[in-house]
């Protein structure tokens, strides 16, 4: 044999092996015979669009357990939500540790002169995680709830005033406005005038949009990623910090000033909470991390929820019957005195309607569009009677999980808020348990009760103080990799000031 042949035949049996290995550790699991040897199966339908389609058709194929990767699975069983996404938080986010365990949080993280820069949502070490959410914890109590509502009411003043008694919008783009003077409100305690500028003045909504389609793109393949673009020699060259960090940073060097100064802070606002709890911990919230932490709050919030507000009023518009029994509700609550404009909380948190549709809003468009993977811990698992190796990572995607009719009843891909109504108890619980809008477990949305504060106050406003309608009433919303994309295919409506 000669040489070449030799060193070929050798590495090609290297390759084989290595194959083989990757195949046999999860060889019980079913799926492509591709991805169960390389990411780059993933990879290429992530690229490409959405997953969900392709995840779906795997689903109906292979059942409920669909390995999508030589060390990923995915399931689509809503009985076993809790299962992996518990309160214990021993079902990790992602781990750097093995070379094999994909971070699959890393491409998340922003990338600034040549660092990436974590935030809560991607943190991966619990212990740190708990306290940082205990640092940052005294901004989604109760207490900060009933301190918010005013700001909700300030924002919503200036909302009614920007659409005026007439006016055609994108949807999106209002409700998103909306939402950014909120959280700028409660975070910096002062809104810069998105509503009035009607624009997304600092590029918050755009950046954050860019690093989720990254995000998505790249879930599958953490270790590529990390060399293309966290390059210690060229990476510092591809990201500059954008202008919403420097903002965030402007304004924390300001506070940072005042409060040594001793001046009065007029209120403790979520970065003040950060710093004041910074100087007490200063081992657990670094200063110089201060800035990421409120900026990661801000852009999990923004998109989230002006999307979850414009896909209820989206659903309402195409489905004149679900309209018209909130309408009902709300107008039966208003007639006997039990609903102000603008509600107070107490009014609208407990309407059975209202808040079935914000469930079927978010069960049809959850605010994640890949699977939110977890570590399995090194016992293992057992899920539908299949064991599963520790250190495996297994996930669901919140969309194939809502599609489960076991769960959540038939024609799942219908939006059909009396699901969540004409259940039995057991039904309902095992539909909530199921329920992946918010994620759930240790670490679901930290900003549920903010969000459900503001959806809950906007949209009954919306609805008792307009006649709104779709100019088009043939468009649908439409995704783009993965991502629900209100911009390239907008939504337009009109409101049209009710006469009393
Ligand atoms: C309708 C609106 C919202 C939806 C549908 C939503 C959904 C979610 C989901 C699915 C996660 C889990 C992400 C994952 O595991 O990868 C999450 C996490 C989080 N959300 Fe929200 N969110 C909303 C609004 C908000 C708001 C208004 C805030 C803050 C003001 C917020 C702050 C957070 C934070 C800090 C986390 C990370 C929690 C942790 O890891 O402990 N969210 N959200």
């Amino acid at each position: 044999m000669t040489t070449p042949l030799f060193l070929g035949t050798i590495i090609s049996l290297c390759v084989a092996t290595a194959l083989f290995f990757r195949y046999w550790r999860l060889r019980q699991i079913p799926g492509p015979i591709l991805a169960s040897v390389t990411n780059l199966w993933r990879f290429n339908i992530q690229y490409r669009g959405p997953i969900l389609p392709c995840l779906l058709d795997l689903h109906r194929k292979y059942g409920s357990l669909v390995r999508i990767g030589p060390n990923t699975i995915s399931v689509s069983d809503a009985a076993y939500v809790s299962a992996i996404y518990t309160n214990k938080g021993d079902y990790v986010k992602a781990k750097k540790k093995r070379y094999m365990q994909a971070d699959s949080y890393e491409p998340m993280r922003v990338f600034v002169n040549g660092q990436s820069v974590g935030s809560i949502v991607d943190m991966q070490d619990e212990e740190q995680h708990r306290a940082l959410k205990r640092s940052v914890g005294g901004a989604f109590t109760n207490k900060s709830l009933q301190e918010y509502e005013p700001d909700v009411d300030m924002i919503l003043e200036n909302l009614l005033a920007r659409i005026g008694k007439k006016s055609t919008f994108v949807l999106h783009d209002v409700l998103q406005w909306f939402q950014l003077d909120f959280l700028m409100k409660i975070a910096f305690t002062e809104s810069p005038g998105h509503l009035q500028h009607g624009a997304d003045v600092y590029g918050l909504s755009k950046l954050t949009a860019q690093r989720i389609a990254h995000w998505y793109t790249w879930q599958s393949l953490p270790q590529l990623e990390r060399f293309i673009y966290r390059n210690s020699v060229w990476g510092r060259f591809l990201a500059r910090p954008s202008k919403w960090a420097k903002m965030s940073k402007e304004r924390f060097n300001a506070r940072v000033a005042t409060t040594h100064d001793r001046q009065e802070i007029e209120r403790r606002d979520l970065l003040q909470k950060c710093i004041d709890y910074s100087e007490k911990y200063p081992d657990v919230l670094k200063p110089q991390t201060i800035t990421s932490v409120v900026n990661s709050i801000i852009s999990a919030g923004t998109d989230t929820t002006s999307g979850a507000m414009t896909t209820m009023l989206y659903f309402l518009l195409k489905s004149p019957s679900c309209y018209k029994s909130l309408m009902d509700e709300l107008d039966d609550a208003q007639k006997s005195g039990k609903l102000s404009i603008p509600p107070r909380y107490t009014e609208v948190s407990r309407l059975p309607y209202l808040d079935a549709v914000l469930r079927e809003a978010l069960r049809l468009n959850p605010a994640l569009a890949i699977p939110m993977e977890r570590i399995v811990p090194s016992s293992g698992c057992s899920i539908n009677g299949t064991f599963i190796p520790g250190g495996t990572v297994i996930g669901c995607l919140a969309m194939a999980i809502h599609m489960d009719q076991t769960c959540f009843g038939k024609d799942p891909e219908l939006f059909q808020p009396e699901r969540w109504l004409n259940r039995s108890d057991a039904e309902r619980s095992a539909m909530e348990r199921g329920f992946l809008g918010w994620s759930a477990g240790s670490r679901a949305c930290l900003g549920r009760q903010i969000a459900e504060l503001e959806i809950k106050k906007v949209i009954p406003t919306l609805l008792l103080k307009y006649n709104i309608s779709l100019d088009n009433p043939e468009q649908t919303l439409q995704f783009v990799n993965g991502v629900l994309e209100y911009g390239s295919n907008p939504i337009s409506v009109t409101f049209n000031t009710k006469t009393q």
